[in-house]
């Protein structure tokens, strides 16, 4: 399974241009395909979804074009039905594609199957297809009954007329057949039985529909009339707004991490209802700001987002990013009217619980809504994301709570917004890490500690984790060779550190880890693979807010590898004897300046070959030589280039 780990993150603020809108962008190319003349349709969004429509429009025969390397597309319609007569169209998971398409087809007088990824063949259609039989059209269910796929045949379509089609389920029906109804030429009218949901996304159909050249009249939101002898005509050129729905990822973050973060390409004449989720975000007391063309987000001024209860019905696809922004307020949250989340790309609503519930939170899953209890601190989980784009994209702001998480299969982002996590990444400032490696007896473990007190940092002493897993491995009598044994005790073990001091299950170990016989140890045990890959997310979980320094072999090449600063100590092996030796003399120990430098010379060169973790100093670690220098100067020297911002080799 591959993932995406996102590192605990101080705040955001900043800018993001949006990528086109997805319900605009499907809704356009529809229209254009069926309009009389070439539309020009610029800043169009690149995803699959998008890519799923364009190829279906290919294999029904309208041609398009890319101009040039932009998202601009030149798209000939057909002034009316599908040319191709005959087709299999894959749709992957793209509900408006599946929907508007099916209604055109069906109106198009050919023979066309219909299909998608298993997922769209357990959400419903029956509520459009019932609409399409009223009017005539042939429409078979060729796998479940109620769901994709479908095979769609030839038939005498009635010219307008009343068609009902209910409104409770999903909107995208009663869009599928506005777009297509104008194919018939007659006058015709649909009721919308039951109580209409996300009605911001008809506002959109209707508002795209008469851009091309037919206005809908509509009583409410239960009767739509379409006159009689329409037809689309291409307005020439279309610019499709960014997507309101991709901004809530980004005004979110604004509000959870300080900000300001702008999000350009929606802004107060938006035709998106998720707009209107900004709206929300000041009920939660976000400060928001809006132009015509932007929308920007800061954190309350008492910097805590109030806890709320709202109905989310028109914006349900922003709202699952409220139900994570919930985490952060000073209460429980309750999310209401989304039951149309059940049928969505998974069920959103059982989803959204569990994932929550991963992260420290307490949840209450009811039919239709969802009551949201922050924990007092968030714990670090590894998100699954259903192939469900906005799942991915909303856990993403877990991170602003200082806390680690990982995204699995992070690629369903490209549904929608390929390049999601790269924007949160511009704009997300994460936790700093300052890695400090380099070979025994450079001073990088003094160093360290000295930094990180400067700084008001956390520090990690890795050798001492390792050092740890060698006392307790001798207290459980477990054998230096048993792997699988002692990366059990590296992942259970019950290690606290406060301060300088040490203690393994409640015994203090400060002094006991240093024992030269557990030197010895550690040395064995920090060789194998399966204890170190044991105690990986342990040291990972150090990083915490404001930042961390930490030391050890491997900090800024496996455990930390996006560390801000990397710094590679080292020290003539002379040098490094001399600290030894003067160490050991202090201590009233015994010592020999040539036998020390010749085992650190052995001990470099094992190091620097031994197959787990060598000793290397990465290619982007500053290299430090304190050969002729205190420890002083080569703390000043760090910490220098952490207040100077400085994170480039030299
Ligand atoms: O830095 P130290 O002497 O306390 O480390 C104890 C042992 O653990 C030593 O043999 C090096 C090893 N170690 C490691 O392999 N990887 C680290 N990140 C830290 C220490």
């Amino acid at each position: 399974m591959e993932y995406l780990d996102l590192p605990p993150m101080l705040g955001a603020s900043g800018q993001v241009r949006l990528p086109g809108s997805k319900s605009i962008s499907n809704r356009v190319l529809l229209l254009a395909a069926l309009a009389q003349g070439e539309t020009l349709v610029r800043d169009l969004l690149a995803s699959d979804d998008v890519d799923r429509m364009l190829e279906a429009l290919s294999a029904l025969g309208i041609a398009w074009s890319r101009d040039g390397e932009r998202d601009d597309y030149r798209v000939v319609g057909a002034g009316g039905a599908f040319p191709v007569k005959s087709a299999e169209l894959f749709l992957g998971n793209a509900g408006t594609a599946v929907r508007s398409l099916t209604a055109a087809l069906a109106l198009s007088g050919g023979d066309y199957r219909v299909s998608g990824v298993a997922r769209m063949h357990e959400r419903p259609i029956a509520d459009l297809v019932d609409g399409l039989r009223q009017i005539g059209a042939e429409v078979r269910y060729t796998g479940t009954d109620g769901c994709p796929p479908l095979r769609i045949l030839p038939a005498q379509i009635r010219s307008g007329g009343t068609v009902k089609v209910r409104g409770d389920v999903s909107s995208q029906f009663l869009t599928a057949l506005l777009m297509s109804l104008p194919l018939t030429g007659g006058e015709a009218t649909i009721e919308v039985v039951g109580e209409l949901i996300s009605k911001p996304y008809i506002a959109i159909t209707l508002d795209l529909m008469a851009r091309f050249g037919v206005q809908v009249r509509r009583e409410g939101w239960e009767r739509f009339h379409i006159p009689g002898g329409v037809s689309y005509r291409s307005p020439g050129t279309v610019f499709v707004e960014g997507d309101a729905s991709s901004a809530s990822y980004f005004l979110a973050a604004g509000a959870i991490g300080g900000g300001p973060v702008r999000v350009r390409g929606v802004g107060r004449d938006s035709i998106q209802g998720d707009v209107r989720f900004a709206e929300a975000l000041a009920h939660l007391g976000a400060r928001i700001e809006m132009g015509d063309n932007w929308i920007e987000a800061r954190a309350p001024e008492s910097g805590v987002l109030s806890a709320f209860d709202l109905d989310l019905n028109h914006i349900p696809d922003a709202a699952m990013t409220l139900a994570v922004a919930a985490l952060f307020a000073d209460g429980p949250c309750t999310l209401r009217n989304i039951a149309s989340w059940r049928v969505k790309e998974t069920d959103r609503l059982a989803a959204m619980a569990t994932e929550l519930r991963k992260v420290g939170a307490t949840v209450e899953e009811g039919r239709d809504y969802l009551v949201v209890m922050p924990p007092a601190t968030l714990r670090a989980a590894a998100i699954d994301t259903y192939d469900d784009h906005r799942i991915a994209m909303c856990f993403s702001l877990v991170s602003l709570g200082g806390c680690r998480v990982r995204i699995n299969d992070p690629k369903c982002v490209n549904k929608t917004f390929p390049t999601y996590f790269e924007r949160y990444g511009e704009i997300a400032r994460a936790v700093p890490v300052v890695a400090i490696d380099g070979p025994s007896a450079s001073g990088k473990g003094t160093v360290a500690a000295r930094v990180a007190t400067a700084l008001g940092y956390h520090c990690l002493d890795s050798g001492a984790l390792y050092r740890v897993v060698a006392v307790a491995a001798q207290r459980a009598a477990v054998d230096g060779a048993d792997e699988a044994a002692l990366a059990r005790i590296a992942a259970e073990l019950p290690v606290r550190f406060e301060d300088a001091r040490v203690w393994l299950d409640g015994v203090e170990v400060t002094d006991a880890i240093r024992e030269e016989h557990i030197s010895v140890r550690a040395s064995q045990v920090a060789a194998l693979p399966a204890v170190r890959a044991a105690l990986l997310e342990r040291q990972r979980d150090f990083c915490r807010p404001p930042g961390l320094v930490a030391e050890g072999r491997d900090m800024a090449s496996v455990v930390f590898p996006d560390a801000r600063y990397k710094v590679y100590l080292t020290a003539s092996a002379e040098a490094r004897a001399r600290r030894r030796y003067k160490q050991l003399i202090d201590k009233g120990l015994a010592a020999n300046m040539e036998s020390l430098v010749k085992d650190l010379q052995e001990r470099d060169a094992r190091d620097a070959a031994r197959t787990v973790a060598p000793l290397t100093r990465v290619a982007d670690a500053v290299l430090l030589d304190t050969t002729d220098m205190g420890v002083e100067e080569a703390v000043a020297f760090v910490l220098h280039r952490v207040h100077a911002g400085t994170d480039a080799p030299v």
